[in-house]
């Protein structure tokens, strides 16, 4: 077999012409050079494995190119899978799952999870995307080498075993991708990568680290983030301080707005929605004072309501849509 190296301009058509035929593919990713053939398709499938001399134990992931096909890969997706996907995808990192029927077992090696990928690659974006399937992919080079960050590194390990490879450039990440199994309990780091286990723990609270350590966010508010108003909040520690945040915020050309109590000092002029006398108005009204800010501002500035009582649970709220950021 003849191996060729071509642009993803002059090969697109015959690498998905390949992929649809039931042969292997070499595709860059920002990661590594990765090697690919259809995630539906079982036959193509052990054709990574001969091409790799990989035991067949070994599980596949499973690289997509729209969110989307996600659902045709795996089922029970919980919200925390959702919020890790949600803010790494496409990028570095694969997500276990647990697998949807549809997935061979040359795949998942017969596990009952399956590993999903979206790489930002704009090569592996647009072949991907062409090849109008998941592509099931490990590295692109032969068992117990070294993973390749180049057509080059492939070529010299692969030459003869694949038809062809999808030129790249060097990867601009250079590992492979984190793992993190979401069908764990608590999250679970298998293989440290470009997004950290700090970046991990801002969305989810908390993950086993590759140490087996349990890892507890600082910051809690951070989970669930994307529940937050679709401008940007913070906490003013003092009425001071929310002043001055509203003056720099002007300064920036933006519309700020102060969210606060009754009796919150703050000069005329100000755009303000006010909460209430109480904590038990504030607590009722806080939501759709969010609303109405979102709507009508670009950046909102919310009082302290202290870490008591009724107060505590009104910031619990706050505290995940801002963030946590205080000023
Ligand atoms: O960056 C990457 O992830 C690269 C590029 C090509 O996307 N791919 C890659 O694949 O590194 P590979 O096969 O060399 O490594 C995949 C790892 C293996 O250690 C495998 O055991 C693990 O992912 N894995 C795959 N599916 C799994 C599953 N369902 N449960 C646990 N581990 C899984
Ligand atoms: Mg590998």
């Amino acid at each position: 077999m003849q191996t060729r190296i071509v642009s993803i301009q002059q090969g697109l058509g015959a690498a998905v012409e390949l992929i649809k035929s039931g042969e292997v593919v070499v595709f860059p990713t920002e990661t590594v050079y990765g090697l690919g053939a259809n995630a539906f398709d079982g036959n193509a499938v052990r054709k990574i494995f001969e091409a790799k001399g990989r035991p067949m134990d070994n599980p596949l992931i499973a690289h997509i190119a729209d969110m989307s096909w996600t659902e045709r890969l795996a089922v029970d997706i919980s919200d925390d899978a959702k919020a890790v996907m949600n803010e790494f995808m496409p990028g570095p990192i694969t997500v276990i799952l647990k697998r949807s029927k549809d997935v061979p077992d040359e795949v998942t090696a017969g596990l009952d999870t399956v590993g999903i990928r979206f790489p930002r690659h704009d090569v592996a974006r647009q072949f991907i995307m062409a090849c109008g399937t998941p592509l099931a992919a490990p590295s692109a080079n032969t068992s117990t080498k070294i993973s390749p960050t180049s057509a080059q590194h492939v070529f010299e390990d692969m030459q003869g075993r694949v038809p062809l490879i999808l030129e790249g450039g060097a990867c601009e990440v250079g590992i492979e991708s984190t793992i993190v199994d979401m069908t764990a309990d608590i999250p679970t780091i298998l293989r440290p990568g470009a997004i950290t286990q700090d970046m991990l723990v801002k969305v989810l609270g908390k993950v086993r680290n590759f140490d087996g350590k349990i890892i507890v966010a600082k910051a809690p508010g951070m989970k669930y983030k994307h529940y937050a108003p679709s401008c940007e909040m913070v906490v003013a520690t003092s009425e001071d301080n929310a002043a001055y945040e509203y003056g720099r915020q002007l300064a920036l050309g933006r519309n700020p707005v102060i969210l606060a109590k009754n009796d919150y000092i703050i000069g005329l002029g100000f755009n303000v929605i006010r909460l209430g006398e109480r904590d038990e108005d504030a607590m009722r009204n806080i939501y759709g004072a969010m609303h109405e800010a979102q709507e009508k501002y670009d950046y909102i500035i919310c009082q302290d309501f202290g870490n008591e009582g009724i107060g505590a649970s009104i910031m619990n709220r706050i505290d995940k849509a801002s963030g946590g950021k205080r000023i």
